[in-house]
């Protein structure tokens, strides 16, 4: 079939124009902040990445559990004591809790072996503790590391903590210092305090595991930050996330699901290494979760807790220590002062920055977000009105398969918006936002659907204000999926002011002047003013939707409009069979019906490999950009 060349010119700018990178979006270290503290009625806490918890006063109940993981190694075992009680405790009770390992019969000579462990408990037997109890757990076999670090702790209550050491590991006089600084500013006192948070780490930082374990850079001023990823080398796990982790190990274990999150280096391990470490089962369980783990950034390389990499399960041979430990309070910067939460970065699994908690409330609002996410002037706005949970997590895993950034969601509150906003996802809450302007009581035609009319309204006032912020705007639904590319782009051509695709229900708004007056000057007012328009586009009795609505609108007001209506372009794999050697299929949108059965969907996406969740619902890779 021929195509104009304007069709073809949509085609190519479209679906084809893939190249572009992403321009690394910086945050306004303010904006988190400021908008979780706006009014939001009824959310469900555990989803407010800043929301306070119960109440809970600095407590005579918070305890650091000092849990030391020791094998076969004497030298890394006194070494990694005596550093432990040569810190400085500040009068609080520490305990010390000793896992030593049973040596593994089948390999090695069983006389030195026996001889080994004799030493090793003797020097534990005669080591003093004077902080606490010391208590001494001797195993009658050969555990390995991923059991040894499972089953050290079960929490006992929410204040306390652990502690967790490899034996040759070695810490610094100041750590205990400054984890109960960064516990006492961020785990009790409520107004810092995010429930995303699962422990604090005083390994340095070191790789990134999205990224081949690249080397990672972090910038020169940042002391404190957020990290999705567990740092064994000084690890202190938070009580109730190591719980929540606990029960999905054992779900996932007995089931026989494998930790497999494609894209990191740390599943290359596991497929090397399997149980003998249990990294990449907790590496999966924060994926999914959405977690993150403090780090610090001391500079010169240097940490509070250092790993001498002594040979061992994770070392053939002696590496050397990793890093210099900070023995004494350092000069250049003070070690216990901590930020208010809201000016910390966060980081996922690519090192890229996060923004957690961008969920818009109010119009006025609206604008800041929007500059956060656009790029070269044009946000995608997604309507979630009405789509499936696991059909809206599938596109945003695509979304970062294909690195499409410039986008915000719009729906109602749910559990489901507000998980999604503290996963750094933008998100428009249209109940609220709609409030914000006056335009929730707005009724459409008797019979229609209230989402479908609050679909309409929250899409006309962010193109309002994209256009008021001179921004292009696509509109599109949760229903569709782009195969190869598809970074939302301007279209250009400077004949039409407004591009729609009624089969589609996608919209894309050019900031031209004619567009923008018209919109900020008529259409909302007709959108607001109802009956009319509504009613002669009896959008309740067809199958209307917002972009057909505003096609027909302006266009009555002389708007250059281009309709694109040839479904050529598009597959609608509800009701045509496609698979992946289908040709010039990398170059359509695939889309589907309101009424298609959501397995059906499923099925047929899994069959052209664009099914990109696990089990568990969660992304199944992990899909790092240039930055
Ligand atoms: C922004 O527009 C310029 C000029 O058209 C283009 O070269 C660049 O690739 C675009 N960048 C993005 C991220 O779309
Ligand atoms: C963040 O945005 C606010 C309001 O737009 C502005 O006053 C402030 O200077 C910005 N801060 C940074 C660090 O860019
Ligand atoms: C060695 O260990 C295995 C399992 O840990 C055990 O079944 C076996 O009896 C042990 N052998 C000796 C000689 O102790
Ligand atoms: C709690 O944190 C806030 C914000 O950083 C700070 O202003 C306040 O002083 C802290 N409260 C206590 C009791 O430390």
């Amino acid at each position: 079939m021929a195509r104009s060349p304007q069709r073809h010119h949509f085609v190519v700018v479209v679906f084809l124009s893939l190249c572009v990178l992403l321009l690394y979006c910086h945050s306004n270290t303010s904006l988190s902040a400021s908008i979780s503290a706006s009014q939001n009625p009824n959310p469900d806490p555990r989803f407010l990445p800043n929301s306070r918890p119960e109440t809970r006063a600095p407590t005579p109940g918070f305890t650091l559990l000092i849990k030391v993981l020791a094998f076969n190694r004497l030298d890394s075992i006194s070494r990694c004591l005596r550093s432990l009680a040569a810190a400085d405790y500040v009068s609080d009770t520490v305990h010390l809790h000793v896992y030593i390992d049973h040596f593994d019969n089948r390999s090695g000579d069983v006389e030195s072996s026996l001889g080994a462990s004799r030493k090793i408990l003797d020097f534990v037997d005669g080591f003093k503790w004077e902080f606490g109890d010391k208590l001494v757990h001797y195993r009658t076999g050969n555990a390995g590391l991923q059991a040894q670090w499972l089953e050290a702790w079960w929490p006992s209550s929410d204040d306390e903590f652990a502690f967790i050491v490899e034996d040759d590991l070695e810490v610094s006089p100041l750590f205990y210092k400054f984890v109960k600084s960064v516990i006492w500013n961020y785990y009790y006192n409520a107004s810092n305090f995010s429930p995303m948070i699962y422990g604090v780490t005083l390994q340095r930082p070191r790789f990134v595991p999205g990224k081949h374990g690249n080397k990672l850079q972090v910038d020169g001023r940042t002391r404190v930050f957020l990290y999705q990823l567990v740092g064994t080398w000084g690890q202190i796990l938070f009580p109730k996330h190591w719980k929540e982790f606990r029960r999905w190990y054992d779900y996932h274990k007995a089931k026989g699901i494998k930790p497999i999150l494609e894209g990191m280096v740390t599943t290359g391990w596991y497929r090397r290494l399997g149980e003998k470490i249990w990294t990449p089962w907790f590496i999966k369980f924060i994926h999914d979760r959405g977690y993150f783990n403090f780090y610090t950034n001391f500079l010169q390389e240097r940490a509070l807790s250092i790993s001498h990499r002594d040979t061992g399960v994770n070392y053939g041979k002696t590496a050397g220590p990793d890093s210099h430990l900070l023995n004494e309070a350092p000069h250049d910067f003070s070690l216990l002062e901590m930020q208010p939460l809201s000016n910390l970065k966060w980081y996922d699994f690519c090192f890229r920055e996060v923004l957690p908690g961008r969920v818009v409330r109010n119009f006025n609002d609206l604008g800041v977000v929007l500059d956060t996410v656009q790029i070269n002037e044009t946000i995608v706005l997604v309507s979630l009105f009405g789509f499936q949970e696991i059909i809206i997590r599938n596109m945003l895993c695509h979304f970062e398969r294909l690195n499409i950034r410039n986008y915000i969601l719009m729906g109602l509150m749910s559990d489901l918006l507000f998980d999604l906003a503290r996963r750094g996802h933008p998100v428009i809450a249209a109940d609220q936002f709609l409030d914000s302007v006056g335009a929730n009581e707005l009724k459409g035609p008797v019979n229609s659907s209230p989402e479908l009319i609050k679909n309409v309204m929250t899409s006309t006032y962010a193109i309002k204000k994209c256009l008021e912020l001179r921004y292009n705007a696509w509109v599109v639904d949760a229903n569709m999926l782009f195969p190869n590319g598809g970074m939302f782009q301007a279209l250009t051509d400077s004949t039409f002011d407004l591009y729609v695709w009624k089969s589609l229900g996608v919209i894309f708004v050019q900031r031209s002047s004619a567009v923008r007056k018209l919109w900020l000057n008529n259409f909302v007012h007709a959108v607001e003013a109802g009956d009319s328009l509504w009613d002669k586009l009896s959008i309740a009795r067809e199958n209307g939707n917002f972009a057909d609505i505003a096609a027909s609108f302006l266009e009555s007001k002389r708007v250059r409009v281009k309709r694109i209506d040839d479904r050529s372009l598009g597959v609608d794999i509800g009701r045509s069979i496609v698979d992946q050697a289908s040709p010039g299929l990398e170059n359509k949108v695939l889309y589907w019906s309101a009424d298609t059965a959501p397995d059906v969907i499923r099925k047929r996406l899994e069959e052209l490999k664009m099914w990109t969740l696990d089990g568990d619902d969660s992304c199944s890779a992990v899909v790092c950009h240039q930055s």
